[in-house]
């Protein structure tokens, strides 16, 4: 090796595994997992720390979160569709005081006043399908959840504003995953072109969620945070936290039933816990929340590594789901799994874990059986292609025109 190899070559491969983190992060956090349970790296200038073991999750989510904060660089990243005081952006006791105030949207009743509206939208989602027709699942998928989140969050159900809304909200998720994914974003004050229709999309949304305000306040997140200077903030942490996570995790569970055709009379027929059990191996194998970015307030040890000030902290959850000491057969399909005691309490979490996870989990949970017990109780799935094809944007998520056949049932 001469004296400028030397110089150059860890530079180069910092900046090139940054790269691969960036453009392919599934694939790089499985191959990385492949090399232990925690692992320090270099992405560039940063240092990072891996993390694909279920105790360390805990460690890190649960035990010692106030030393593992809220990630800056990807959650600044995300403030356009999250506001900057929406309840995801907020830490320690403003966050805990959210999440208070949010409770009472995820109580029974409401979860039974959202009940009614998932399965009017479903039925007439199922009213307007054909059979035999191709039924791209992540644009239907898409749109359903939208239609049901706008209603059940703000009691938006005008199908114009719904299709409105709905498409500024969906293009600025697009672009700030587009920023998450980029290497050196330029910053929002900058007026690219790009930036710019962000800020366009982002004032547009807000003056129609200030609208819709105005006209309904008593349902969802305006109801619950009601006289909270950051109520528009909130309700875009809620839609973006509520939407696009759970028509991916649904779409993917319906390409895995078409592609596992055995399973398909369970959904119909079974118990909602077999469903479940279906839905949790379909979030084990696609994850949504497909990592978890955290970063060191201080130094600190973990898995008998050094951790400092400032090292960004990656919870792999797609790989960690995948880890063969915790699952046999990783790779492979099988719901029955998750009908058994698991082999660790922190080696599934798509919902995270800690003072930080999701508060929207039941909701999910509920939304995902209505849907999926009431297309399997109408048709057989069949897949049209063999590979389910993905991209890992803020989430991971099913990309579109994957189709699959629709057979009508006969009983
Ligand atoms: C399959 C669907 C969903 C998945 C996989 C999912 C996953 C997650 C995960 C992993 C987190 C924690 C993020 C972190 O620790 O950094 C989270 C937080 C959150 N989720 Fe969900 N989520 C889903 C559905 C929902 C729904 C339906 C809602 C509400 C309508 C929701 C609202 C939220 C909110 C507000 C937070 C932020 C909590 C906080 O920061 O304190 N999520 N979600």
């Amino acid at each position: 090796m001469n004296r400028f190899e030397r110089k150059t070559m860890k530079p180069l491969q910092t900046i090139s595994n940054l790269n691969d983190f960036m453009t392919e992060p599934v694939s790089f956090l499985q191959e990385v997992a492949s090399e232990g349970p925690i692992k320090v790296s270099y992405l560039g200038p940063k240092r990072f720390i891996f993390i694909f073991d279920a105790d360390l999750a805990h460690e890190v989510l649960v035990k010692k979160a106030p030393i593992y904060i809220q990630n800056r660089t990807v959650f600044d990243r995300i403030k356009p569709v999250t506001g900057k005081r929406g309840l995801v952006q907020l830490e320690g006791k403003d966050s805990q005081m959210a999440r208070a105030t949010s409770r009472p949207m995820f109580s029974t009743n409401s979860l039974e006043s959202a009940r009614a509206i998932v399965e009017k939208y479903c039925d007439e989602m199922l009213v307007e399908t054909a059979a035999s027709s191709n039924f791209d699942v992540t644009e239907k998928m898409t749109y359903l959840i939208l239609r049901t989140t706008l209603a059940i969050l703000l009691g938006m159900e005008t199908t114009e504003l719904v299709d409105q809304m709905g498409k500024k909200f969906l293009r600025l998720n697009y672009l700030c995953g587009l920023r998450m994914r980029s290497l050196a974003p330029a910053p929002l004050f900058i007026p690219t072109s790009r930036n710019r229709e962000i800020k366009q999309l982002q004032s547009e949304i807000r003056n129609l969620i200030k609208h819709q305000l105005v006209l309904v306040k008593v349902r969802g997140v305006a109801e619950a945070f009601r006289g909270d200077d950051a109520l528009v903030d909130h309700c875009m942490t809620f839609l973006f936290a509520g939407h696009e996570t759970t028509a991916a995790s649904i779409a993917f569970a319906l390409l895995l039933l078409a592609k596992n055709p055995s399973y398909q009379d369970t959904v119909a027929r079974g118990n909602n816990e077999a469903v479940e059990a279906i839905y949790k191996e379909s979030l084990r194998l696609f994850p949504p929340a497909y990592m978890l970015a955290r970063e060191a307030k201080k130094d600190d040890i973990i898995g008998g590594v050094n951790i400092r000030k400032s090292d960004q902290v990656i919870i792999g959850i797609s790989s960690l789901h995948k880890n063969p000491l915790y699952f046999d057969e990783p790779e492979k399909f099988y719901p029955e799994r998750f009908l058994q005691k698991l082999k660790h309490p922190f080696c599934f979490i798509p919902f995270g874990a800690g003072g930080k996870s999701c508060v929207g989990e039941r909701l999910a949970y509920m939304e995902a059986v209505i849907i999926l017990k009431k297309i399997c109780q109408r048709y057989h799935l069949s897949a049209v292609s063999e590979s389910i094809l993905y991209d890992p944007l803020i989430t991971l998520h099913p990309l579109p025109e994957q189709l699959i056949q629709l057979r009508e049932r006969k009983s």
